[in-house]
């Protein structure tokens, strides 16, 4: 019986998990198929509509600037946030296709969130190589 009680328990709480994560994770938007994205023609101009007033000259939030390819690139306060050839492995992907509402960027309330169409932008400029 007691064996049971303890199976019985583990698998409620193993159940519990798995939904808690469900629920607050979204699919990422695929990637766009269009050829050649680059920083300077595609990317830039999001980044600097919804991005670069916390991440740009004025203040880098999170040590973070996206301003230039050459400032995306490199590690802010958690490490690289652009893995070049990964984008389902880049944190940077992950906050604006709002998978975890704490991590999401824009943050929640401050200014309005991508569109999967420019997730995917993104993602095809990330899996391209970030060039
Ligand atoms: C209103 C201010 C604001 C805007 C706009 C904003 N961010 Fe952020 N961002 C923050 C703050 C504050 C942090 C650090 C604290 C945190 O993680 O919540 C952060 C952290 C990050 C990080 C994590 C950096 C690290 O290494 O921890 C990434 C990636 C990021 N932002 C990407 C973006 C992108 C991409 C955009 C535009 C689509 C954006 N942010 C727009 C305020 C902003």
């Amino acid at each position: 019986m007691k064996r049971l009680t303890i199976a019985l328990s583990l698998y409620t709480g193993l159940a519990l998990a798995l939904t808690t994560t469900a629920a607050g994770k979204k699919e990422l938007p695929p990637a766009a198929k269009k050829a050649g994205v680059t920083f300077d023609k595609d990317i830039k101009p999001i980044f600097e509509k919804s991005c670069v007033e916390c991440h740009g000259e004025k203040k880098q939030k999170g040590k973070l600037r996206l301003d230039t390819l050459a400032n995306a690139l490199k590690a802010s306060e958690n490490g690289k946030s652009i893995a070049p050839g990964k984008s389902a492995d880049s944190s940077l992907v992950k906050a604006v296709a709002r998978l975890v509402e704490d991590d999401a960027m824009p943050p929640e309330g401050k200014s309005k969130p991508l569109t999967d169409e420019q997730v995917g932008l993104i993602r095809a400029w990330i899996d391209q190589g970030a060039k």
